[in-house]
């Protein structure tokens, strides 16, 4: 063979390794790329769920959220979290005409108030889309179950607390979310019977706020103005607390006056860290997103689900932090 066609050669079967490899490639491509969308379509979402908080914008629910939207990716579901910005019974309820309107697979909501939601839920329900109710209870209605804090308890052992913390001497102010909200009614009414008994307690005022700080400040501020006598604080919803303790140290009160909150969201670690907020009653907000997403599964599964799941919830001073906040606040799905 001659130098030019050992040339040649040479060029024509590098050409053809070219040319092999390129479609080797492109045909691998191909291939994958069908896999691929062939594995999207079997890893279509299951169900597509909607959550509607009261108040979309409150680290509380934020918390539920988490915990929901950890359980959808887990179980391969679409999980939209939606509802009023601010609190607003008129807009939540639209938002749950509208998700059923959509035809989604199941909706996860409070019941706040008996009269309004139960025949919302009810009608929902004779849809044929489940309804789970979250954090707040509509027990008379046809939701299917319900997951969160058992409400009277959590004021019961708030009462208690107050009386163990005060030694049996208080003058008390309520600061409460909203006057018409069941779970608020039930905390105060836990709370109301677990000091019935003490004579050294006496409720002085109770104010609304809205579930705002801003209006929980109002209120405390109010109170303090008109009952200057008053020496412990009960808020009932997540913010209230955070409200009450900055009117305090406004007056610079924090040595006189015992607050009691409820739940374990940073800003009121915060004031208990530095003793204005001296316990708060501790929910499980991540645990009821996850477990009520769970629970809708098992439900259009045709798995048995209890009717009521009840949180854990329980007393912590201030004394008791610095505590691991994962410990206060469980990020785990059992
Ligand atoms: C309650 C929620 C409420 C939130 C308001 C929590 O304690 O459980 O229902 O929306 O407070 O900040």
């Amino acid at each position: 063979m001659s130098a030019l066609s050992k040339s040649l050669y040479g060029i024509g079967v590098l050409l053809f390794l070219i040319t092999f490899s390129l479609t080797c490639y492109y045909a691998y491509q191909i291939f994958h790329f069908g896999n691929t969308a062939a594995k999207a379509t079997n890893e279509a979402p299951r169900y597509h769920f909607v959550l509607v908080p009261q108040e979309l914008d409150n680290d509380y629910w934020r918390l539920v959220e988490n915990g929901a939207k950890a359980a959808a990716k887990h179980f391969n579901v679409v999980l939209e979290y939606t509802g009023p910005k601010q609190a607003n019974t008129e807009e939540h309820l639209k938002t749950l005409e509208m998700a059923t309107a959509s035809r989604v697979d199941g909706i996860l909501t409070q019941g706040l108030q008996e009269d309004q939601f139960t025949p919302l839920i009810n009608q929902i329900v004779e849809k044929g889309i489940p309804v789970i109710t979250v954090d707040t209870d509509a027990a008379t209605s046809k939701r299917f179950a319900y997951v969160g804090t058992d409400n009277y308890y959590s004021g019961f052992i708030a009462g208690q607390a107050l009386i163990q913390d005060t030694g049996g001497k208080a003058n008390v102010a309520i600061v409460t979310g909203h006057f018409y909200a069941s779970h608020q009614q039930l905390r105060v009414q836990g709370f109301k019977d677990a000091i019935q008994q003490e004579k050294g307690i006496h409720i002085i005022a109770i104010e609304e706020s809205n579930i705002t700080r801003v209006r929980a400040a109002e209120a405390a501020n109010k109170i303090l103005k008109e009952h200057p006598e008053v020496t412990a604080f009960y808020g009932t919803s997540a913010l209230d607390g955070i409200g009450i303790a900055q009117v305090v140290e406004h007056y610079q009160k924090q040595d006189q006056i015992y607050i009691i909150g409820f739940d374990t969201i940073e800003d009121t670690l915060h004031y208990m860290k530095k003793g204005t907020i001296d316990a708060t009653v501790m929910q499980e907000p991540y645990q009821m997103g996850y477990r009520s997403v769970q629970m809708m599964i098992d439900l259009i599964e045709g798995r048995n689900v209890p009717d009521t799941v009840h949180t854990e919830t329980r007393v912590i001073r201030s004394q008791d932090l610095p505590l691991d906040s994962k410990r206060i606040i469980r990020m785990d799905p059992s």
